[in-house]
């Protein structure tokens, strides 16, 4: 079993109905408005301007001669004669090259690269032996594989790490921590006022998307609203069950995500003293003492050289009103696919804030700091519930002023994401001084002012989400598992609808390989029921182990879901983001599917406020702007349309190593 947890968990079957709102707000959107006529634009040609100006091929905005940038899109200036840049400003990788992202989850050996071998395969086998023999936290450790048809972007949970598989970092490794945390200090760039566009995509959706069965390219024998649940599948609920919370930990890298995850758990009796000591042991061998904690979380040996989570780690404990899927993730920038993968399966979030002077500064920063972008992705998700946990108060002497004045910038700022004050919850503490987390503080200078709840209490208090159990069963794959001695394959992840036993048929998609579910084990435990909601490994039987990979999706035979490679989008484009083009080379986030993506049309750009289109067939889409667009995928992704199923229905387009924009899938396009 390749999750990462404890194996003493209760047996439970309960599930829920689902019902998210990230994107509750439609309006009518008249893309065939009476805007500019439809033009095709390719390659933008070059202008000539006035003198003394040059004009931008892409906006044609004359700029002064002095600029080497287009002042208005960012372009570069000529950057090729005759001005055919395109690729060289939007396509950002080759697809016969590694990206950033490829370079960071394929675990492609880097020229700088770490400890030698650490993240290949083998090592990582050897690790998971290794791990499960000294690791408390992790199960099985029987003889499995892991694999991924080369998306790399899946939650892998070999060796009970929730991360992309065999990851090394090529490009620009990370440093050790310690200079990690003075990388950027920037108390100026607090609240940038286009930061307020962030959380209008979530107002934003087309009513009447021009879905309509014809266009969906998978068969399906049957509509989904002819799907009729059988009484198992619907729950019924003990007065005193407890319910499924994915909860994701998120933030700044060295924000103490680990640390806290770590004390939690073994104040929790989810780690032993015994194994507490172990690693308190090792980690001072090491030179790495203040890392002891999260050493339960950082598994690797290249997590612990580096001291930094590479992959999310999945841990359990329980509260008293949730059996709690802890999913860790990483913080440094190199791995916000492994971040976003977690971010998929939550269903709420502790963001962790340093708030240590310079540190908080540093990851709020605009541009250099990861509490933003994670904010966003988990709000892009649908994630609406966060506990802000302002960790590292023992460093400020536990000063509320300090604690004020990080939560009036971080909270400004997720009110501009659309996150709701009341789904919001403060928490001072200090993880390494174990202050506030699963009891009211004893430090006199933090319980003095502070008499909200502790963190553990905080956890309590999330509603856990509503789930579609009616549903037909529904499963994006994080992480297939083989057996190498049986040649059976457990599919791993997180039910996003229905429920399945075992027996139950079912189908993976795209590949459409039909088989039954031999066993289900949840938290590493065997259990006879999955709900949506659950966190699960499938043992499958009579489906080929080489057609499940992680970012297929298992579901009901009857109610395949839809394979796409044409799609329409609606997308905001985030801070910072080169400019989106006619051609753009972009890679596609799906739940946990990666794929090359081409722009191929441009529809029309998009009111933000109000989702109105403003302009047709724009020439690009710069930082802040929202527009619908056309990508064409490399290959078939399992995809739903946002309305049809939120979960297949978020996407995320990347570039370069950043998140470049987000959106949802508007219409399933059939390729002719
Ligand atoms: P990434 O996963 O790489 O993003 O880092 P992280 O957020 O998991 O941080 P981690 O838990 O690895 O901790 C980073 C450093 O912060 C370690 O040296 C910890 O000892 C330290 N740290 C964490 N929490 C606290 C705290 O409450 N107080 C102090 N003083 N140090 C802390
Ligand atoms: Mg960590």
């Amino acid at each position: 079993m390749p999750r990462k947890g404890l194996s003493n968990f209760d047996d439970y079957d309960d599930g829920f109905d689902d019902d998210d709102d990230a994107y509750d707000y439609d309006y009518d959107i008249d893309i065939d408005g009476p805007e500019e006529e439809e033009e095709e634009v390719v390659v933008p040609k070059e202008e000539t301007a006035k003198q003394g100006l040059w004009r931008c091929a892409i906006c044609t905005y004359d700029n002064d001669e002095s600029m080497f940038v287009c002042d208005i899109c960012g372009v570069l200036r000529h950057p090729v004669a005759g001005n055919q840049s395109i690729n060289k400003n939007t396509a950002p990788f080759k697809f016969d090259a590694p990206s950033p992202d490829d370079l960071v989850t394929n675990g492609l050996t880097s020229t700088k690269s770490g400890p030698k071998g650490s993240g290949d395969s083998s090592m990582r086998q050897k690790e998971k032996q290794d791990s499960a023999e000294n690791n408390p936290l992790k199960k099985g450790g029987d003889s499995s594989e892991t694999s991924s048809r080369g998306r790399p972007d899946k939650l892998d949970n070999s060796f009970s790490k929730g991360g992309a598989g065999g990851i090394k970092s090529g490009k620009s490794l990370p440093k050790e921590k310690t200079d990690m945390s003075n990388e950027t200090s920037s108390s100026s760039k607090y609240m940038e006022p286009s930061e307020r566009l962030t959380g209008t995509m979530n107002e934003m959706s087309l009513t009447g998307e021009t879905e309509k069965s014809s266009d969906i390219k998978s068969i399906r024998p049957k509509s989904k609203s002819k799907h009729k649940p059988e009484e198992w599948m619907l729950l019924d609920k003990e007065p005193d069950a407890l319910s499924q919370l994915n909860l994701a930990i998120v933030g700044h890298v060295d924000s103490g995500k680990s640390t806290l995850s770590g004390r939690l758990l073994h104040l929790l009796g989810r780690i032993s003293q015994k194994q507490m000591h172990k690693y308190e042991k090792e980690a001072k061998l090491q030179g790495k003492g203040s890392f002891a904690y999260a050493w339960a979380l950082d598994e690797s040996a290249e997590e612990r050289e580096r001291g930094i989570t590479m992959t999310v780690a999945v841990a359990y404990f329980n509260s008293k009103r949730h059996h709690v899927v802890l999913l860790d993730s990483p913080g440094h920038k190199d791995f916000v696919p492994n971040m976003i993968a977690g971010a998929t399966q939550a269903d709420a979030a502790i963001l962790v804030i340093d708030a240590s002077v310079g540190a908080f500064e540093a990851g709020f920063d605009n541009l250099k700091g990861q509490t933003r972008e994670h904010a966003r992705v988990l709000r892009g998700f649908g994630v609406e519930q966060v506990i802000v946990a302002v960790n590292k108060m023992d460093i400020v002497g536990y000063s509320k002023e300090r604690f004020d004045l990080i939560k009036q910038h971080v909270g400004s700022f997720l009110q501009t994401c659309r996150f709701k004050d009341s789904s919001l919850t403060w928490i001072p503490l200090s993880a390494m001084e174990n202050q506030n987390l699963v009891a009211a503080p004893s430090d006199n200078r933090l319980s003095s002012w502070y008499n909200g709840p502790c963190l553990l209490d905080a956890v309590d208090s999330v509603k856990s989400p509503d789930r579609d159990v009616s549903k037909p069963l529904l499963m994006p794959i994080c992480d297939a598992v083989r057996s190498t001695s049986q040649g059976q394959v457990s599919a791993c992840g997180k039910l996003e609808a229905g429920a399945v036993r075992s027996g139950s048929k079912v189908m993976v998609m795209p590949s459409g390989d039909q088989g039954t579910v031999r066993s289900l084990e949840r938290d590493s435990q065997a259990c006879t029921i999955a709900r949506a909601g659950d966190n699960v490994a499938i043992a499958l039987q009579g489906i080929d182990a080489n057609q499940v990979m992680a970012g297929d999706v298992l579901c009901h035979p009857d109610f395949p879901v839809s394979v796409a490679t044409h799609l329409e989008l609606m997308v905001l484009v985030l801070e910072g983001a080169t400019p989106i083009l006619l051609g753009s080379q972009l890679e596609f986030h799906v739940h946990h599917a990666k794929e090359a993506a081409t722009v191929v049309k441009l529809v029309a750009m998009l009111d933000p406020k109000t989702g109105q289109p403003t302009k047709k067939s724009p020439r690009c889409l710069t930082a802040k702007q929202s527009a619908m667009l056309e990508v064409s995928l490399q290959n078939p992704v399992c995809v739903e349309t946002f309305s049809e199923s939120r979960a297949l229905g978020r996407v995320f387009l990347r570039s370069s190593g950043r998140t470049v924009a987000m959106g949802k899938v508007t219409r399933i396009i059939q390729d002719s």
